[in-house]
């Protein structure tokens, strides 16, 4: 992958488009297809023998470290520990025998997850590293490398990295599973067809995005923005808002659908729009009918969802966002796409520069 714009006119968008391909060329050093197994670098470490993962990361990395720790203890029924790398340390966490501390960073040099790396080796941590950059300071200090292969990230505001990140810790939930013998041959294989349909599902959401360039001009007149999500979606919630705060400028806030109800629902009027992020699937009627009470409160609701979600409750949202109908599993893979995109035409509409926003920097060095 060269690393120009291409046709595209910024390299968000550029490496948002990318994502089809380096999902599954990431996918490709963990799945084997025609075994129907998942597989991993083979780890100086027994991790069947992990009774414990602490996930340390920041920013956009965090929120995938978020998204697996719903895999790891759904998959693997291994206790996680997930923490802002800044306040890792500090709170002097308590890391027994037999605990993997899981870091993850695109760049591979954030300094506060660099120093939570360190003080995890010296409480005796087996350390995994879900990095971007091979040849990163995190790579060189990693137990267990897991690479993403995302290639180069130039716009500040990480996207292709993120999913990347998220098909390698669903390959990493599989393996841990498997090793606690607690994935049968046929989940295995299951697995292995979920996580091997999500490129193609990934174009499928891509198809979408002039529906979603003609909702941002509305998106983009609002001075508070709402996202909500349940289970591993509601990770995404999160990072739908920080993507648009980073980008637009426009103040947002992720929320777990239930818990709207505990403060934010305060904030609910015509003027707030509201994104739901809901795929069919076990947590779907949980999360409409928060959808609901917000709508009962004239807020306007943006539905992401398949079309059976659109079909079931999408009738009073002010705008509905189709996307393939998927696993639960790969769900966060394939919704990240239109809440990147969201971002990304809110913040064109508004004209702010997108590959390079205001106060960020693509990697902090410094604590
Ligand atoms: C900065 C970037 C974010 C990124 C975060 C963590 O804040 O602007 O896009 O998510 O750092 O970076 P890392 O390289 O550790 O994933």
């Amino acid at each position: 992958l060269s690393i120009d714009k291409g046709n595209h006119r910024h390299f968000m968008l550029k490496e948002i488009y990318e994502q089809p391909i380096v999902v599954a060329q990431t996918l490709k050093s963990y799945v084997r297809r025609l075994e129907e197994q998942v597989s991993l670098p083979i780890p100086d470490f027994d991790l069947g023998a992990i009774r414990r993962v602490s996930i340390v990361a920041c920013g956009t990395s965090f929120y995938a470290g978020m998204v697996a720790k719903y895999w790891f203890e759904q998959f693997a029924r291994v206790p996680v520990d997930l923490d802002v790398a800044s306040e890792f340390r500090y709170r002097e966490p308590v890391m027994e025998d037999g605990g993997l501390a899981l870091f993850i960073s695109q760049s591979g040099e954030t300094a506060d997850t660099l120093a939570a790396l360190r003080h995890a080796r010296s409480e005796g941590q087996k350390i995994a590293v879900v990095v971007n950059v091979p040849t990163s300071t995190m790579a060189r200090e990693a137990d267990l490398l897991l690479p993403t292969h995302a290639g180069p990230e130039i716009g500040v505001a990480s996207t292709k990295a993120f999913t990347c990140q998220l098909a390698v810790l669903a390959a990493l939930a599989a393996n841990l599973a498997r090793a606690k013998g607690r994935l049968d041959a046929k989940a295995e294989k299951e697995i292995v067809r979920h996580l091997s349909e999500a490129p193609a599902a990934i174009n499928g959401a891509l198809a979408y995005d002039e529906s979603i360039e003609a909702m941002a001009s509305v998106i983009a007149g609002a001075r508070d923005v709402l996202y909500l999500g349940r289970g591993p979606d509601y990770p995404l919630a999160l990072e739908g808002a920080l993507k648009l705060k980073e980008i637009s400028y426009i103040h947002a806030e992720g929320y777990a659908a239930g818990e709207m109800k505990h403060g934010p629902i305060a904030l609910i009027d015509e003027n707030v729009p509201v994104i739901v992020i809901a795929p069919s699937g076990p947590l779907f009627d949980k999360t409409v009918s928060n959808m609901q009470e917000v709508q009962a409160r004239g807020g306007k609701v943006v539905l992401i969802s398949d079309y059976d979600g659109i079909q079931a409750a999408g009738e009073n949202c002010m705008a509905t966002i189709t996307m393939p109908k998927v696993h639960p599993l790969i769900a966060p893979i394939v919704y990240a796409i239109p809440v990147q995109l969201l971002a990304y035409h809110v913040a064109v509409a508004k004209g702010t520069d997108v590959d390079q926003p205001r106060n960020l920097a693509k990697s902090v060095t410094v604590e």
